[in-house]
């Protein structure tokens, strides 16, 4: 039910944190990996790791801000592997400042990542996907899809339409058996949240005090989920949000 042998999935930021811990639980599953993200030392080396699994994988030099280089990543995984089953949308930024500050530039440019990118990506797999009969397509939102931030405004508007979109896709590809599905992760340690510990220690104190598991999040904590929703085993489940989160957003 949840093995994925000859599958082929294309995480985006697959280089590190989330979408490492992704990346090497569908490696597990037996998936083929595409990583596709912009430092290309970065993705040298989790292409290493995720081939000691078994499994095959591939870096694609990609920046999902530049609709060409989503298409260039689209056809060269479809090259080499035959096609598309599973798309992980998982790159992502934060600017973090607050509203009365923040920038036109700055506002924009995180939604150009956050939600423009990872619509132009669904869009560009649709095709392939449907005339294959079906896929699966995991969106990486965040507990800013459920409560405000006054931290950091449009991060939060960003995610918030992630979970939207990924309602209106679910619907809209449901007669093309294609499964569009949210993980909102809660707080993890990755690269992304690394400066939030020195920078906003009263954040941090409040944040890591109020997890109900009472610990921080790892990038392994996304391998399971990832393969649940890449897999059989949730052929029925579409347009969700799920939170990974350790309990964060229902106390
Ligand atoms: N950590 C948390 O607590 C947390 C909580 C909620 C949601 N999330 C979400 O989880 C996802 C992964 O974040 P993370 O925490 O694992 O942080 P991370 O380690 O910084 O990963 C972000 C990834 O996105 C890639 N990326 C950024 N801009 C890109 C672009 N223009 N084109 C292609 N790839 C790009 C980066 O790779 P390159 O720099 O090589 O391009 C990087 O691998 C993000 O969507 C984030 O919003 C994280």
């Amino acid at each position: 039910m949840f093995d994925l042998t000859n599958k082929t999935a294309v995480v985006t930021g697959g280089n590190g944190g989330i979408g490492l811990g992704i990346a090497r639980g569908l490696a597990q599953a037996g998936a083929n990996i595409v990583l596709a993200a912009r430092n290309a030392d970065k993705t040298v080396s989790a292409v290493r790791e995720l081939e000691t699994f078994g499994a095959k994988a591939v870096g694609v030099t990609t920046d999902v801000t530049d609709v060409e280089s989503i298409r260039s990543t689209i056809s060269q995984s479809i090259d080499l592997f035959g096609g598309l089953d599973i798309l992980v949308n998982n790159a992502g930024i934060n600017i973090r400042q607050r509203p009365e500050e923040y920038s036109t530039e700055d506002f924009q440019s995180v939604q150009d990542i956050n939600l423009k990118g990872l619509f132009v990506f669904c869009r560009e797999v649709h095709q392939n996907m449907a005339t294959r009969g079906g896929g699966k397509i995991i969106n990486i939102g965040s507990m800013a899809s459920i409560f405000g931030l006054d931290w950091a405004v449009s991060y939060a508007a960003s995610k918030g339409g992630v979970v939207q979109l990924t309602k209106s896709l679910a619907v809209a590809w449901a007669a093309d058996n294609i499964q569009v599905n949210a993980i909102l992760p809660g707080w993890i340690r990755t690269d992304l949240t690394a400066p939030i510990e020195t920078k906003f220690p009263e954040r941090f104190k409040q944040v890591s005090e109020r997890i109900p598991q009472q610990r921080w999040g790892e990038p392994a904590d996304f391998s399971g989920i990832a393969v649940f929703l890449a897999s059989g085993a949730s052929d029925y489940v579409t347009g969700t949000a799920i939170p990974i989160d350790g309990g964060y957003s229902v106390f």
